[in-house]
């Protein structure tokens, strides 16, 4: 079996987790059970990230020890995962002894290599972004980009990490690993970014400036500068297992791709004599009236409101639907509504609906043979087929949004043959010709269905789950045959009804309505 290792970012637990942070779960989410699926040996790993100025000012404003305040917050995170129906395997929290005891002796190794020198700090610093800026980073008009929040002038003596002797070799790296980030248009704004020197990175903060961090193994007068502590969460996770570490992709947000997913992380591993990992996955932001929703702004929605209303699977399948991975999208509720009425409710109840509905009238409820050999050369047989191979590789390149397409014009048809064969008008007729064609037709729409749903296993898997239980069925356990038209349900017995999607109440409603 072949492994594959999948992270998400960590989250600073300044503030509550946002439908930012849910998206980034998943769409890993997504991927860990699409390769599943796939037939590979998945690790998933998500976590949290506790030390920093952020936190530690956060804790303060909150009036209670900083260690508190991760637990407390930590927690919030970790709650949000199994109401999202995240299948991650492991959560990490950078105040852990596993994880602090990698970071201790990377940073060691690295000094007695001679990789980190001490001198003198002068720039300035941003909170928001935990990321020491330079004069390159401001706007035309001198002033910082709105993302870094309040940027602060920083002189101290500090330890510094030899970043820029790798920055031809990191380089080079990319130039021949071309597929290292995805989209491959953000590789090549990596590349461009690289055009200027780097600088070397400053990786400490002194003690009576910063005291929620990872002291320095040589130098208890400091601690860790938070991105070199968080990045070596992926690492330090497996560490004791390199099978698992070798086939490492990071899914992230494009805030963080560069400088420290693209040029910190890589450039760290390579001093330390650690292994790349695979690849990283940026995905774009979800925005509020073109502004990215963060904690920070003050615009987030709260993913669980969503997850209560309309339920885990819709919440998913909004996202995945919604959200082509790279770029941006606008967060508006009646876009939501719009995806869930008009595709989960009209495409996939309805075939639901008609489907259990005329089999319990016209064949007692179970699925029948089909006997008519041309249907099964029809459109929808045809298009199944054409959907069938693109599938598997769009999804294998990240465009799970196209996927979701495909399947929603493959329901479209279905209900289109419904309402063409009219199974409940030829069920009125005597003729063995016509019932023939009808029992064809049950077991046409009942594969449909059933093809639709393995499709959207990895997104919505309660719904598949749900759906096929309703028709009888035990999938197998090759996700990959599940895909091949055949007469799988033939002689199932279908269940006389599924109330998948409810319609939601009006807004007003929706809003007077106790929580549940
Ligand atoms: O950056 N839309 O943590 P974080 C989509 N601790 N994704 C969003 C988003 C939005 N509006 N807002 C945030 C950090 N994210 C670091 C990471 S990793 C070693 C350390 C994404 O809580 C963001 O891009 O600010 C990032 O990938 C993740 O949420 C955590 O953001
Ligand atoms: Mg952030």
């Amino acid at each position: 079996m072949k492994s594959f290792y999948i992270t998400t970012a960590i989250d600073y637990v300044n503030g509550s987790p946002h439908l930012g942070h849910a998206y980034e779960k998943v769409l890993t989410d997504t991927i860990a059970r699409f390769r599943r699926q796939m037939g590979d040996q998945v690790h998933f790993l998500t976590g949290v990230d506790e030390h920093g100025q952020k936190v530690q000012a956060s804790a303060k404003k909150r009036g209670i020890p900083p260690q508190q305040f991760c637990d407390e917050v930590s927690a919030e995170f970790r709650a949000l995962l199994p109401k999202l129906n995240i299948t991650n395997d492991d959560f990490i929290r950078t105040t852990e002894e596993r994880h602090k005891k990698v970071v201790r002796a990377v940073l060691q190794q690295l000094f007695d290599k001679g990789e980190i020198y001490k001198a003198e700090y002068k720039g300035f610093y941003s909170t928001r972004q935990e990321q020491f800026l330079q004069e390159k980073d401001r706007l035309p008009d001198g002033t910082w980009p709105e993302l870094f929040g309040e940027v602060t002038e920083i002189v101290e003596s500090n330890y510094f990490f030899k970043l820029k002797q790798y920055q031809e070799w990191l380089v080079d790296f990319l130039t021949t690993n071309e597929n290292f980030i995805f989209p491959a248009y953000r590789q090549k704004q990596v590349l461009e970014f690289l055009k200027e020197p780097l600088n070397d990175l400053c990786i400490s903060r002194p003690r009576e400036r910063l005291e929620w961090g990872i002291s320095l193994p040589f130098d208890e007068n400091y601690v860790t500068y938070v991105w070199f502590d968080a990045l070596l969460n992926y690492y330090s996770a497996v560490v004791d297992r390199p099978e698992i570490w070798a086939e490492a992709h990071h899914v992230i947000g494009k805030d963080i791709l560069v400088p420290p997913h693209a040029v910190y992380w890589p450039i760290m591993l390579k001093a330390a004599g650690i292994s790349l990992p695979k690849g990283i996955i940026a995905h774009g932001w979800w925005l509020q009236r073109g502004a990215k929703m963060s904690k920070s702004t003050g615009n987030a929605l709260n993913p669980l409101d969503l997850v209560t209303e309309f339920g885990t699977d819709a919440f998913r399948y909004f996202l995945i639907r919604e959200m082509n991975v790279g770029q941006d999208s606008d967060f508006t509720r009646e876009q939501f509504l719009v995806r869930y009425n008009s595709e989960l409710a009209n495409k996939l109840g309805n075939l639901v609906n008609r489907t259990l509905n005329m089999t319990t009238r016209y064949t007692g409820g179970i699925v029948p043979a089909p006997e008519v050999e041309e249907e099964l050369e029809n459109g929808l047989r045809q298009l199944w087929e054409k959907t069938q191979a693109e599938f598997i590789p769009l999804c294998e390149g990240y465009q799970f949004h196209t996927a979701l397409e495909r399947v929603m014009e493959f329901l479209t048809e279905a209900n289109a043959y419904v309402e063409k064969r009219a199974p409940f008008r030829l069920a009125k007729s005597a003729e063995p010709k016509d019932q023939a064609l009808m029992r064809t037709s049950l077991a046409t729409m009942a594969e449909s269905l059933r093809l639709a749903v393995a499709m959207m296993q990895h997104v919505t898997p309660s719904t598949t789950e749900k759906i096929n239980a309703v028709l009888g069925y035990t999938p197998g356990t090759t996700w990959r045959d599940e895909l091949v038209w055949g007469t799988k349900l033939t002689g199932a017995k279908v269940a006389e009804a599924l109330v998948l999607f409810p319609r939601p109440a009006p807004p007003e409603k929706a809003a007077a309505a106790p929580k549940a």
